[in-house]
């Protein structure tokens, strides 16, 4: 079978260094040898509180970073999710073979909705199911992201395979996606607790870095990034009980392009200042770029919104026939 690439980003503020190095890097390579959909989840990002005058900015942010990391517009699809019918209708169809039970032990809905549960939307109990539409919509079959979707690609499997039971006699009607979690930075955690991942909704800016940060921003953010007080080890497993130091070399020899182990056995023994002034070093060389040619197409709003309308025609040419197939395949009468 033929390898389809999906993956999706929230349009929720400014990007950070985990959704870079979990999910955009991994794009930008992935489309040299993939046929590859990148897509801007704006109907996901409604389903947490948001600011309505901000959310079209907020998209073409998105799409200014994949841009800037790389990706070829041309050869592969970016669109916003939202102009593609196919996605919420479909995941009305899957919201009928996904069940509560597998919903509950979401563990993403169960740490945003909190306390609150009873007051949180409907949408993002729900999201998953759509997460699992943006990918079956297209028969994507694989999809790179960070450590924290592992569970609802799980779920998008389950939907896929329940579907494929009850209406397609267990055939392969949408093909079981799979993740594709890379790496040492696949969950890049908050510089000011290493016990939480980088987010977007982290209230301390100095806990992450953004896309957008300039060299001095990078240097004060990584030289008061929490540590402990030991020395650094020359093994991953004397990483297990010290999230800070794992958290730090993490970031280190995914940017260096290098394993783990051979990051330790390079400055193991050393101090946190030493990996501090390497990392601030690396970081800086590897954002600059990016943040220059972010402001550069956000300097041509016009180009990025053409960009979008040409991609959301192109993923609506390829998701209708699936959806009319799934349709029929449910029962629905299709007008002819
Ligand atoms: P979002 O917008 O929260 O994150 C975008 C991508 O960045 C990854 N990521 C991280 N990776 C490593 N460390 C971190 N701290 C970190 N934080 C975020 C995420 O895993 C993701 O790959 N629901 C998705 C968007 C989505 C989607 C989809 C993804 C909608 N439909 C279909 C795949 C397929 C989300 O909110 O990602």
């Amino acid at each position: 079978m033929r390898s389809l690439v999906f993956s999706a980003v929230q349009p929720t503020g400014v990007l950070h260094l985990g959704n870079y190095l979990g999910a955009l890097k991994q794009f930008a390579q992935l489309q040299s040898l993939h046929d590859c959909l990148f897509c801007i989840a704006d109907l996901h990002a409604m389903t947490a509180p948001y600011d309505k005058n901000r959310l079209a900015d907020e998209t073409r942010m998105v799409a200014a970073a994949f841009l800037a990391c790389g990706l070829d517009p041309k050869r592969h699809l970016i669109f916003c999710q939202s102009a593609v019918g196919a996605h919420a209708e479909l995941a009305w169809i899957l919201n009928c073979s996904a069940r509560m039970g597998w919903l509950e032990r979401m563990t993403q809905f169960k740490e945003k909705a909190g306390k609150s549960r009873e007051r949180a939307s409907v949408g993002l109990y729900a999201y998953p199911v759509l997460m699992a539409a943006d990918i079956l919509a297209y028969r994507a079959t694989h999809v790179p992201v960070g450590e924290d979707q592992r569970q609802h690609l799980e779920l998008a499997r389950d939907i896929a395979r329940k579907f494929n039971a009850d209406f397609a006699n267990g055939e392969s009607f949408f093909p079981l996606p799979r993740a594709c979690v890379m790496g040492s930075a696949a969950r890049v955690m908050s510089l000011k607790d290493a016990s939480r991942k980088m987010s977007k909704s982290d209230l301390s800016p100095m806990s992450r870095i953004e896309l957008t940060d300039g060299d001095e921003a990078i240097a004060r953010k990584i030289q008061r990034a929490t540590t402990d007080p030991a020395p650094l080890p020359d093994n991953e497993a004397a990483l297990k009980n010290r999230p800070e130091a794992r958290n730090l070399i993490g970031l280190l020899a995914a940017l260096s392009s290098e394993e783990t182990e051979a990051t330790l056995s390079r400055i193991g023994g050393g101090g946190f200042s030493d990996l501090k002034a390497e990392l601030i070093a690396r970081l800086q060389s590897e954002i600059a770029p990016l943040r220059r040619a972010i402001a550069e197409r956000l300097a041509h709003p016009e180009q990025l919104d053409a960009l979008l309308k040409d991609g959301a025609e192109r993923a609506r040419a390829k998701a209708r026939p699936i959806l009319e197939e799934t349709k029929e395949a449910v029962g629905l009468l299709l007008p002819r």
